[in-house]
């Protein structure tokens, strides 16, 4: 590649790279993207954490052959190391410098950094070149260390990285940390807003921050008939986010009846059904898209496909598709867990309960997908028991979409 070529290349990866929302393809598209550029056999990318270095993603062609596509970096997952000088990695997103090593085991006694060889050795791999590169965003904060490994020459030999090579990965890397740190803020601000729904709703519907469990299955189960029924990624993220609001009007419903051990006199249950208008109320005008459908799905989750729900008596296509989804999850999940008011049914006859109301309760559409998503809501319904509360309790709000 000449230099026009490689900055063109540049600034294509850079439109890539900013356009990727996802932490996960993002981490893996930079790494991509770094090994393309410099014909590296492999690479790894870390991000900063505080004073420690987390293993992100590996990638190497050659043990990828040797050992099957996924299994090279499998043990790299969820470890860490302190950002010490004596590493490379640490060395780098210790002092913003980019090491440039022709072999990694001729490394002089004298250097700061060693080569720490337990990769090579668990893989049966032999690592010679080397670039280590800091991803330093604008203001010159590393928050993530490339480490490029084996330039291959195009002849089958190994060689080391052209120096002339520095300057673009190192741009590249920039506009790498620059777009992961914009996907982290994203990142924190959906885990900012589920925790704040999910306080929300809780507060709502139960008056207890012990039964967040509930709320988190029946918002799963949504996002799993959604997935099944063809939902794109980001259109199955929207419900997962917008169902937790469902039962929000239940702040206006008094405890008397919301928490009433038996059965609702008429009385009582007209008094509960405003649940669904008083929570389109409170939604009503917002202007988040997330919000505007959680105020579709507040208002007409207790609608009917046969047009014998409330609050409008409304049926079929005229009820919105996200609250005809809810309406499948939220009377799966409260025939088959417990209520103030009823024991909870085995799963199996609260599936069959679901398939009986195809096109009288549900829209056969969502029950033919959530009988597709079986096998997700099963264990949905295993991970997030009624017992499982305290291992669920609000601290981490929602199962992280996307890591880190
Ligand atoms: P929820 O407990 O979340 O129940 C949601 C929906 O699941 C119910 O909407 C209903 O369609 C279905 N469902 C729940 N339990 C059963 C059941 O044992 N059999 C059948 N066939 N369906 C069931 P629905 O009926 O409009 O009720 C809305 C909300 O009103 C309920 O939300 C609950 O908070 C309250 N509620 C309903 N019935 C009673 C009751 O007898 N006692 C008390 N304390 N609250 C009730
Ligand atoms: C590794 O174990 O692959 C990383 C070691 C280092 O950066 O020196
Ligand atoms: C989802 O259901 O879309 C994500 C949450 C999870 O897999 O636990
Ligand atoms: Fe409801």
């Amino acid at each position: 590649m000449d230099l026009r070529e490689q900055l063109v290349k540049l600034t294509e990866i850079g439109i890539a790279l900013s356009s990727e929302r996802n932490v996960n393809n993002l981490l893996d598209l930079i790494l991509a993207h770094a090994r393309n550029f410099t014909s590296a056999e492999g690479g790894t990318l870390f991000t900063r954490e505080g004073d420690k270095l987390r293993f992100q993603v590996t990638q190497n062609d050659v043990l990828s052959e040797k050992l099957g596509s996924g299994n090279t970096g499998k043990y790299l997952r969820d470890r860490t190391m302190p950002i010490t000088k004596t590493s490379l990695s640490g060395y780098t997103a210790a002092t913003g410098d980019v090491l440039n090593i022709p072999d990694a085991y001729a490394i002089p006694a004298t250097a700061e950094y060693h080569f720490n060889d337990e990769y090579d050795r668990r893989n049966n791999y032999r690592t010679r070149s080397l670039l280590v590169v800091p991803m330093k965003k604008m203001d010159g904060e590393v928050i993530g260390v490339l480490q490029l490994i084996n330039a291959r020459d195009g002849k089958g030999g190994i060689v080391p990285f052209h120096a002339e090579y520095e300057p673009l990965v190192l741009s590249l890397a920039s506009q790498a940390a620059v777009a992961l740190n914009n996907a982290m803020l994203t990142h924190d601000l959906k885990q900012a807003y589920l925790d704040t729904i999910m306080r929300l709703a809780i507060a709502a519907e139960f008056r207890d921050t012990d039964t967040a469990v509930h709320i988190r299955r029946m918002s799963l189960y949504s996002a799993a008939i959604a997935e099944a029924m063809g939902y794109t990624a980001d259109g199955v993220e929207q419900i997962l986010y917008a169902s937790p609001m469902h039962d929000i009007g239940k702040i206006g419903v008094s405890d008397r009846i919301l928490l009433k051990p038996g059965k609702l006199t008429d009385e009582e249950f007209a008094e509960m059904k405003k649940h669904t208008t008083i929570g389109a109320a409170i939604l009503e005008g917002a202007e988040a898209p997330v919000l505007r459908l959680s105020y579709e799905i507040a208002l007409a989750h207790h609608e009917k496909w046969d047009g014998s729900g409330y609050p409008y008596g409304k049926k079929e296509a005229d009820i919105p598709i996200s609250a005809r989804i809810v309406a499948v999850a939220d009377v799966f999940d409260a025939l088959s867990s417990v209520r103030c008011y009823k024991p909870p049914m085995p799963f199996d006859k609260a599936v069959q309960a679901i398939r009986e109301g195809a096109g009288k309760h549900f829209d056969p559409a969502c029950v033919a997908a959530f009988d597709k998503a079986l096998t997700r809501i099963q264990s949905i319904y295993r991970e997030y028991s009624d017992e499982s509360g305290a291992k669920h309790k609000l601290t981490g709000a929602m199962p992280a979409l996307t890591r880190p």
